[in-house]
């Protein structure tokens, strides 16, 4: 890849996305993980020390090779069993229906194509499973918006293929995803190209949402096709 995305690039990462600010929002988003989860895009490792004792393994994957020194002082510091695989989130080599909960970081932003990786996710989660997400993207101010589409060529030499202006909740819902919880807000002390933030949990099964006939029985009505089901 190159001296700069191999040596330089990770360090830098490193070093700026485990500030304070950075680290407490790791913690709120992965205190409900429970149970074998799966990491995509693990980076240096930096949520590691955030997830809870209710984690019984995490199996990871990263397809950049970042420095030892630097990954394994995070997988060392843990108590959590890692598994730690280089390869790309587009295609993930486990079974489907295995882990119980899915997590991305600061990632979609960069995935080559988010929407397979997220349809991965949907794979190989278990039915109940769910899927906690934390990514910076589009912003919903035109201003910003419009500095965010003309950094975006620089901001991916810059940071590696990371993207300025993905619309996450679009990408999660293109994947067969179901949003169940989202919030949207500016993350403090990043500039606001770079901290327009989408936090939350999808899932991978889809809601059964019913009309009540006046014959008292129920009707399914798939999502996005109004009307339409059996009785
Ligand atoms: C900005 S870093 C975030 C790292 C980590 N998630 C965190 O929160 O600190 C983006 C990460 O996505 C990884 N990445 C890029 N393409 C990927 C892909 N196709 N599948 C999985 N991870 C990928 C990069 O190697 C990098 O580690």
């Amino acid at each position: 890849m190159g001296f700069y995305a191999d040596q330089v690039f990770p360090r830098l990462m490193d070093w700026i996305m485990r500030a304070p600010r950075f680290q407490e929002l790791r913690r709120q988003v992965l205190a409900p993980a429970r149970g074998h989860v799966l990491e995509i895009g693990f980076g240096t490792g930096l949520n590691l020390p955030h997830y809870p004792k209710s984690v019984t393994w995490l199996t990871a994957v990263d397809p950049a090779n970042f420095p030892n020194a630097l990954v394994e002082k995070q997988t060392m510091a843990g108590s959590i069993p890692v598994k730690l695989v280089r390869l790309s989130a587009e295609t993930l080599p486990f079974e489907s229906g295995q882990f119980d909960w899915a997590v991305s970081t600061w990632t979609l932003c960069t995935i080559s194509d988010p929407v397979a990786a997220l349809r991965e996710v949907r794979r190989v989660l278990k039915p109940g499973g769910q899927f906690i997400f934390l990514e910076h993207g589009r912003s919903d101010d035109p201003k910003i918006l419009k500095w965010q589409n003309r950094l975006n060529p620089l901001q991916r030499v810059v940071a590696c293929g990371c993207n300025l202006n993905r619309s996450i909740d679009a990408l999660i819902r293109q994947a067969g995803l179901t949003i169940i919880q989202l919030e949207r807000f500016q993350m403090d002390g990043v500039p606001r190209v770079a901290g327009s933030m989408y936090r939350g949990i999808a899932t991978p099964h889809r809601p059964i949402i019913t009309e009540t006939l006046s014959s008292g029985r129920y009707r399914p009505i798939a999502p996005g096709a109004p009307g339409s089901g059996t009785v």
